[in-house]
């Protein structure tokens, strides 16, 4: 058995799916169902009893333990994260307590868990926490991608709760023995992600005939993988990484984001041709940028590549096809995520931007 934190969440729910669909393994799946929650992701597992849906806190320490010592798992995969930069911006608050402090006591309970197994236990246990390359702050127009060992210079406060992490896991390893791995990995999209991020929201505003708004100049470069890849390159480190060891995951695919919005906008053409040939380009706006944007993002993902022998299997243009299709035949879904809160968020976000 295995224990998944944020598994409610767009890559933990894409994950889940997976690991249903390819293990045997049972799996706890520990979520506090904040906004970015959404069990209904989870759907199409139905009544299966491999997996077991626990509503809490990574912070709550006291439950933590209790579900380790009931379930015994062999591993946890730390999913669990406030996610999205712009709130980030506006609220940091809740960044910190669960990016840093959740993920605190979640090391707390998994090293006096580990203390607790025998030394068969012990060895073949992993705590795989989930990181972003973010954490290694911007690029130059021309610099090589972040490697591994690039320093750490996150800018926002997003970036800069992961990075805090990143080094609690780490030091706990290094002071502890703890046996964990950390995951680096770059922009995802695909089916479940919640439309405040780049894709859905251009796909969603697009569906609905409103503006697409585009920080800046919309040069700005991010690697783009298919959350598909991300599960499995996750699956990989799960079995075969090295613990105390950092993996790089992306997809060798670097786009500006104009570019990534003239490709959502084009598949739409296609598959959901407007009214008297108009394309859904004439929606783009260019918006007040966001405070602190990272230009560049670029990852090497070669170690990763070289030592557990992964690589994406999407394409950019294979991925983002089966994302827009997606989002077309799952309205229901798209139509339920766009709640009350979902609006007050957009309204702050995007109405104080000329
Ligand atoms: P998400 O915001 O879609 O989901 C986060 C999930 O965590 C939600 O289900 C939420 O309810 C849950 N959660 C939040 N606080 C919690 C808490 N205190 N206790 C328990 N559960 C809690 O995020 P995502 O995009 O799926 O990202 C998942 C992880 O991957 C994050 O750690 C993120 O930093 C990392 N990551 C994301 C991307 C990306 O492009 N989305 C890329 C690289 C790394
Ligand atoms: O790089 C990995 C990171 O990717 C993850 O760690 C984060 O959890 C995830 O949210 C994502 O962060 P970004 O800030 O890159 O994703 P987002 O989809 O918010 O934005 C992608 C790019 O598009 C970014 O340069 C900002 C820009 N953007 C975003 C929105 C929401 C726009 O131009 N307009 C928008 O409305």
């Amino acid at each position: 058995m295995i224990l998944v934190t944020g598994g409610a969440g767009f890559i933990g729910a894409n994950f889940v799916l997976d690991w249903v669909t390819h293990s045997r393994e049972a799996l706890i799946n520990l979520d506090i169902l904040s906004y970015a929650g959404n069990l209904e992701s989870l759907a199409p597992l139905g009544e299966n009893e491999q997996h077991i849906f626990v509503r809490g806190d990574i912070g709550d320490l006291a439950l933590v333990s209790e579900l380790l010592q009931r379930y015994q798992p062999r591993a946890i995969i730390n999913f669990a994260a406030e996610s999205h930069v712009d709130r980030s911006i506006h609220a940091p608050e809740a960044f910190i307590q669960t990016n840093i402090v959740g993920a605190f006591r979640l090391l707390e309970a998994a090293r006096s868990y580990w203390h607790s197994l025998d030394s068969h236990g012990k060895r073949g246990f992993r705590f795989l926490h989930i990181s972003t390359d973010e954490v290694y702050g911007s690029l130059l127009k021309g610099d090589p991608p972040f490697t591994e060992t690039h320093r750490y210079q996150p800018s926002s406060p997003y970036s800069a709760s992961k990075a805090s992490s990143d080094h609690l896991v780490r030091a706990y390893h290094h002071t502890f023995g703890l046996p964990v791995l950390t995951t680096n990995c770059s922009n995802n999209y695909g089916p479940y992600q919640f439309p405040e991020k780049l894709i859905p929201l251009i796909i969603v505003n697009a569906l609905a005939g409103k503006p697409l708004p585009v920080y800046g100049d919309g040069q700005q470069i991010r690697d783009w993988l298919y959350v598909g890849d991300h599960c499995s390159a996750i699956t990989r480190a799960l079995e075969a990484g090295r613990p105390g060891e950092t993996y790089n995951i992306g997809g060798w695919n670097e786009k500006p984001n104009i570019d990534i919005v003239y490709s959502v906008c084009d598949l739409l053409d296609k598959l959901r041709p407007l009214p008297g040939g108009s394309s859904y380009r004439s929606l783009i706006t260019f918006v007040t940028d966001r405070p602190g944007h990272d230009r560049r993002y670029a990852m090497d993902a070669s170690k990763i590549e070289r030592e557990l022998g992964w690589r994406p299997a999407e394409t950019f243009e294979t991925g983002i096809c089966k994302t827009v299709q997606w989002y077309l035949d799952n309205s229901d879904w798209v139509g339920n995520v766009q709640s009350g809160a979902y609006l007050t968020w957009l309204e702050k976000n995007y109405q104080g931007r000329a």
